[in-house]
């Protein structure tokens, strides 16, 4: 006897991103691999204030059951906060979700049937992939160039596309910003059609040197479904982000998660209200640029002293990521085994494409996590190993580790 299972069950994959998280844990390995935050940036002290006065104040609220939808007043900040950005909203707009991951499960269930095309930039966030795929889609990649993915699409396409999904700001895992320019071509392109934009935008707060241009959806009122979260800004582990759609998306998204988790919970919504109004942010957003800034510009001097000619990356100019290519033939996911021996790690890009085939020379490295000094180190091993290894090619009978 055995459990027969749904086929849907057998589109779950799973993510090496998260199989890789698992090596990192070693102790001396230094991971340039994952995306997460710089546990130095937790305003753990807020935090603990907001935990002890919410639960001397409103215990009871904050230990019950609460909304489906979220709590009205931190529905209610969220669509202050996207109105100020240029997106109109009100709360009955606002969905709270944990974490803005729900928000793409919640997409793939409300919008997606089996064949439904989907749009998707390339390479694109693995997440949402995985999050989309046991829907069923028929992923189709973007052209890009230089100023974002392109809305020039084939006629059946168009007729066919129930969404696009698009990250604007410092894109996971490329680092890139679409340009105003291109973001208007989107609406353009968009507005006279039935596709919906699905806006995903974790990293727009994590500007260096000025704001990235507003979000797509401010162009398109009614056509978009806009995700958000505070894991970026105050931290993943609370498990807190929102989804802003028209009303009659919002209404069936809420049932769906009815369903799944029946709510985001209470005590974390009233903590981070607490945080919110406190204005935390204000002091917290400047913290987190500035680490980072400083951590890129770690990297950035590293890759320019240890990189060979033939390596060639972007400079972001906000989010988490730098996407490295090496030369044509070169296998990233070949040479993983190489940098984890000397306790380094980082992401092979094949992982991030929805369709066609994945090019084998990129990868992405996070510069979030990792001190100057570990990133210093870091890229001076992975510049040996690049170095090392003539037209930076896999050395034979190398074993990828990552098939794609
Ligand atoms: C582009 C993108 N979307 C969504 C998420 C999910 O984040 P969370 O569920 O923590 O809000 C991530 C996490 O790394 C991401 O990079």
């Amino acid at each position: 006897m055995s459990i027969t299972l749904s086929q849907r069950s057998a589109r779950y994959t799973t993510s090496p991103i998260r199989e890789l998280l698992k090596l990192t844990e070693q102790p001396g390995m230094i991971s340039l691999a994952g995306g997460l935050p710089a546990a130095d940036s937790f305003p753990v002290n807020a935090l603990r204030a907001a935990c002890a006065e919410v639960l001397d104040t409103q215990a009871h609220a904050a230990l019950q059951y609460g909304p489906s939808e979220g709590i009205a007043p931190l529905r209610e900040w969220v669509a202050a906060h996207l109105s100020a950005q240029g997106v109109a909203a009100t709360a009955d707009e606002v969905l709270i979700t944990s974490g803005s991951q729900q928000g793409l499960d919640l997409v793939g269930r409300v919008l997606i049937d089996p064949g439904s095309t989907v749009l998707v930039e390339r390479p694109t966030y693995l997440g949402a992939l995985q999050a989309f795929a046991p829907y069923a889609p028929q992923f189709v990649d973007l052209d890009e160039d230089a100023d974002g993915a392109l809305p020039a699409l084939q006629a059946a396409t168009r007729r066919d596309a129930r969404m696009v999904y698009l990250q604007p700001d410092f894109r996971n895992p490329t680092g890139q910003t679409m340009t105003a320019a291109r973001r208007a071509q989107w609406a353009l392109a968009l507005r006279d059609s039935e596709i919906a934009l699905v806006e995903d935008g974790p990293y727009g707060e994590l500007w260096f040197d000025g704001p990235p241009p507003r979000p797509l959806a401010a162009q398109l009122p009614g056509q978009s479904i806009l995700l958000g979260t505070f894991s970026k800004v105050l931290s993943p582990g609370l498990r807190l982000g929102y989804v802003h759609a028209p009303q009659d998306v919002i209404a069936r998204m809420t049932l769906a998660r009815q369903a799944a988790d029946l709510q985001t919970s209470s005590l974390t919504q009233r903590l981070v209200l607490r945080v919110l109004d406190d204005g935390l942010l204000d002091a917290q957003l400047p913290r987190i640029r500035a680490l980072y800034r400083a951590q890129r510009d770690a990297m950035l001097a590293a890759l320019s002293r240890y990189m060979p000619d033939t390596v060639l990356w972007d400079v972001p100019q906000g989010g988490m990521f730098l996407w490295l290519r090496l030369p044509e033939g070169a296998d990233a996911a070949a040479l993983l085994p190489l940098a984890l021996a000397r306790k380094v790690a980082y992401v092979p890009g094949t992982a991030f494409y929805a369709a066609g085939v994945a090019p084998r020379n990129t990868l992405r490295l996070s510069y979030a996590t990792a001190t100057p000094t570990q990133i210093e180190t870091a890229i001076a091993h992975l510049g040996q190993i690049f170095s090392a290894t003539s037209h930076v090619s896999a050395p034979r009978g190398d074993t990828p580790v990552f098939a794609g």
